[in-house]
């Protein structure tokens, strides 16, 4: 399609997050993240991982964001870690100096290579103090002191910073912190099976306060947070079950933090059905209106979309019965079509069980999306392909050639200028997920999702082949001259 150009301002970017890039876990004071605890206890990561080192991005910054520029990649979206700023996390704790200032000169040095720094506040590395004290994002005393987190790092870096995200991916991360070994520390009342839903009842009120806060201290730029997962598509194409299932599916997945800030205000309603309020706190009539229009923009993690069919003891058996294994859910994801035929190119086994290559269902995702949560830009936060047997492969020419991770890339990059051009929809900037080999958090470096090769014993990063073909394709469809700024 080389006479279809990106919209003037398309952000070509790439997405990295603190715990999984940074290392340097104990330098310039910065304090313990949940994270840092977790793969010290049995079994925290698949292959006995720690992310203390990883890519040592904290020290080696200017080493990746010169290769982003010189690729042509125009935005970073990375995380700040809240144990760098507070320690201790904690509201009346102190501010880490050297934290702060070291994301100010990360921040100038994005600047002055043309590559735009977008941040985002929390990529799930609670301060591991706050996790002790009270239980983390199962406590709602955790709003408070979010609030002053993100207070504190607006005013540092407002006007050099001018997108933002709040949260990343708040569903998967509600959902990790009920399992083991978070599971240990959740706050008084609260449960694995309920931790999820007081979590993201925690989540969405510390959105809000934020975005708030933001507002009224008049900072410049756009603000939402990291959605992911999708809405799917019936495994059966005639079955009412599978047809009720996609629904059950988008409420329990993307509609828990679409539904209050881009919709009604309040929860998806098959979730208010389904739950008691011991599980779901319900938000007042007051919570409801300040949820709404809490984002300028809707931002997808948008890896895949895949079929969702009913549970085989059937919905109704499940619906009503909070003692059936697939409640309150009560659908499934199906990795292949109804002759069994995989829905597309499968990531790594040994690593990642949810990712399949689906670029030829990106164009209903994002309808989707635009017809249930209608906004004036979409970006695309993050993408990306964890390469089959990568890390069993020793010869450099053998990882570099990453051809499933290239054909994903450019296959979903095509669909993406079609949904642009052919449905209409506001897609301002995709983040590829990421620039270099990272931590995968309980799959420590088993997983590799990174256009780069990291060798961890000299730290070089290597481009693989999906590096040159990203930024062929961004050469020859990003309009030149344009500036990124929102
Ligand atoms: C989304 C998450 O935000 C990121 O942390 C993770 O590494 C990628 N998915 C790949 O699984």
């Amino acid at each position: 399609m080389p006479n279809l150009p990106l919209p003037a301002g398309f952000i070509f970017g790439m997405s990295t997050s603190a715990y999984q890039v940074e290392g340097a876990v104990k330098e310039d004071g910065k304090g313990p993240s949940a994270w840092d605890w977790a793969t010290r206890q049995p079994g925290g990561t698949t292959d006995g991982s720690t992310a203390d080192i990883t890519d040592l991005q904290y020290y080696l910054y200017k080493l990746d964001v010169a290769r982003m520029a010189n690729l042509g990649i125009n935005a970073h979206s990375f995380s700040i870690s809240w144990a760098r700023i507070y320690p201790f996390g904690a509201a009346d704790s102190p501010v880490n100096q050297a934290g702060i200032q070291h994301y100010s000169d990360m921040i100038d040095y994005h600047l002055q290579m043309g590559v735009q720094p977008i941040v985002t506040l929390f990529h799930w590395d609670t301060p591991l103090a706050l996790v002790a004290y009270y239980g983390g994002f199962t406590s709602p005393q955790i709003v408070g002191d979010f609030v002053n987190y993100a207070k504190t790092v607006f005013e540092a870096y407002k006007g050099r910073v001018t997108t933002w995200y709040t949260f990343n991916e708040p569903r998967v991360f509600c959902a990790q912190i009920a399992t083991y070994p978070f599971n240990i520390s959740l706050a008084a009342g609260v449960n694995s099976t309920t931790a999820p839903f007081q979590c993201s009842y925690n989540v969405v009120k510390a959105h809000v306060a934020v975005v708030k806060a933001f507002r009224e201290m008049g900072i410049p730029g756009e603000i939402a947070y990291k959605n992911d997962d999708f809405v799917g598509t019936p495994w059966r194409a005639n079955s009412t079950d599978d047809i009720e299932a996609v629904e059950r599916h988008t409420a329990f997945q993307i509609g828990v933090f679409s539904e209050p800030i881009y919709g009604t205000g309040n929860w998806p309603q098959i979730m208010l059905d389904t739950l008691p309020p011991s599980f779901l706190p319900r938000f007042t009539p007051e919570e409801i209106a300040e949820n709404k229009g809490t984002a300028d923009f809707y931002a997808i993690d948008d890896y895949r979309d895949q079929y969702i069919a009913a549970p085989p003891e059937g919905l109704a058996a499940c619906i009503n019965n909070m003692t059936d294994p697939n409640w309150p859910q009560c659908n499934q994801l199906v990795q292949y079509d109804v002759n069994g035929w995989s829905v597309g190119p499968n990531p790594d086994p040994d690593s990642t069980s949810w990712l399949q290559s689906t670029p030829q269902n990106l164009r209903y995702s994002l309808q989707q999306l635009q017809a249930r949560w209608p906004t004036t830009k979409i970006y695309i936060s993050e993408f990306g392909f964890d390469e089959p047997y990568e890390a069993n492969r020793t010869d450099l020419y053998l990882i570099t050639e990453d051809v499933t991770r290239t054909n994903y890339y450019m296959t979903y990059l095509g669909e993406a200028l079609l949904s642009i051009y052919a449905d209409g929809i506001p897609l301002m900037g995709t983040f590829a997920w990421s620039i270099v080999d990272n931590a995968e958090w309980n799959y420590g470096f088993s997983a590799r999702f990174g256009i780069q090769y990291l060798n961890h014993t000299t730290l070089t990063r290597t481009p693989k082949r999906s590096a040159f073909a990203l930024s062929q394709f961004f050469a020859a469809h990003l309009q030149k001259n344009a500036t990124v700024n929102p």
